[in-house]
């Protein structure tokens, strides 16, 4: 079978057809399948909702039909995947309650084993025109192994530190596509690279081979490149297929592609970490007492709280750019404030300020830090700032 489009890294691959015609002539093994096929949302009509007239048309591809034809449809693609599938490799796939009970049902009579049913909430969704019923602001995403009896990976420690240290449950808060992910163009139903990321890293390693059936503008294969794993995608339209060539060039520019990665990566739901420099003598005396403090504020005693301060889970102290030590704060979040002379009587010596920012971590559990990061920055090394956990963590 010939592909559509080889990317010059060979790192991704798309085939321009019917997923289920593509897929029976593959040879290929996968590690992982994400799809994202049709909800079987469209009606081909609009519907006047508030006096106000509504279109839900996605595409052709997307018509509702019978139930018997959805079920056929799902089962067809499913069992399509499952033969090139490793034995222990997993499928994703997302869904709404239009097509997402067929879905289940027809991966288990395969012989799928379903490991968790996570649900999407759309941390930003819009009201729902119709008063008729509760806001819709969530999708659904089933994720299975090929076998009940062989073991599929996945990255618990990984999602337990970007979660702050606690295990990541299947309610997942991620914002819907944002501007900075459609700069190329725009698909009906476009992911958010951020669900992509958080099903990638959970559930591959670097270098592994990702599947998307059903590819549209292949946000999975953007996010898995971004993240070094090798991609191939499947879609029945070029328009769709070349707006994803597009995205593909994008990210070759390594700027663009270090900034998308960051966004990727910062979940507006994900902890923060307070970066502290100390002087070497005042970084130990710190450690010693699980307590770290800078000054509140300018010389008017103001205190300038950022968004994120919220979110913060962590401390991480060094000197000068040197020692980096992560802990993890007593109480979410929490930060008390301290006079000069509370602090003395705590064995510190604090200079210049009446009003100090203090935290309480648990210096007995240091926690390993998995990515180089250059702490000692041309400009304001000594000043505390807030910065996403990803940002220690080897996230690949
Ligand atoms: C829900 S969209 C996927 C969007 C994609 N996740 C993204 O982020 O852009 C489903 C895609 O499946 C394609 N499609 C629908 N039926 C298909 C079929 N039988 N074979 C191949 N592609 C199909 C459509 O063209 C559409 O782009």
């Amino acid at each position: 079978m010939e592909s559509y489009y080889q990317s010059n890294d060979h790192q991704f691959e798309l085939f321009q057809g019917d997923a289920i015609e593509c897929l029976n002539n593959m040879s290929t093994q996968f590690d992982m399948i994400f799809a994202d096929p049709p909800y079987f949302l469209s009606r081909g009509y609009s519907l006047k909702i508030n006096g106000e007239w509504k279109s839900f048309e996605k595409g052709e591809w997307d018509r509702v039909t019978s139930l018997n034809n959805i079920n056929d449809f799902n089962r067809r693609w499913l069992s399509a995947c499952r033969n090139v599938l490793k034995n222990d490799g997993t499928i994703w796939v997302s869904g709404t309650y239009h097509n997402i009970f067929s879905v289940a049902t027809c991966l288990v009579e395969l012989g799928f084993k379903v490991l968790n049913i996570i649900v999407w909430q759309k941390s930003d969704a819009k009201p729902t025109l119709s008063r008729s019923y509760f806001n819709f602001t969530t999708e659904y995403l089933v994720w299975a192994r090929k076998s009940e009896k062989i073991p599929h990976y996945f990255n618990c420690e990984m999602m337990e530190q970007i979660n702050g240290g606690v295990r990541m449950g299947d309610v997942w808060r991620i914002p819907f596509v944002a501007s900075w992910e459609m700069k190329q163009g725009k698909h009906p139903t476009q992911k958010p690279l951020r669900l992509l990321y958080r099903i990638i890293i959970s559930s591959t390693r670097e270098g592994e081979l990702i599947l998307d059936p059903f590819a549209g503008s292949c946000t999975t294969g953007i996010a898995a490149n971004l993240l070094g794993r090798r991609f191939v995608g499947i879609d029945q339209s070029k328009k769709f297929l070349d707006y994803a060539i597009k995205r593909k060039h994008e990210i070759e520019d390594e700027n663009v592609a270090n900034a998308m990665f960051k966004k990727m990566a910062e979940n507006p739901e994900e902890v923060m970490v307070i970066v502290n420099h100390a002087r070497s003598v005042l970084y130990r005396k710190m450690i010693e007492m699980g307590i770290c403090y800078f000054r509140a504020g300018d010389s008017k005693g103001s205190l300038l709280v950022t968004p994120g301060f919220e979110r913060l889970q962590y401390v991480l102290l060094h000197t000068n750019g040197e020692n980096a030590q992560l802990f993890k704060l007593k109480t979410k979040g929490h930060f008390q404030i301290w006079t000069q002379e509370t602090l003395q009587q705590y064995g510190f010596n604090p200079r210049n300020a009446n009003y100090y920012v203090v935290f309480h971590f648990d210096a007995s559990k240091p926690i390993e830090i998995k990515k180089h990061v250059n702490l000692h920055e041309h400009k304001n090394t000594f000043r505390s700032k807030i910065r996403p956990l990803s940002d220690f963590m080897g996230i690949k």
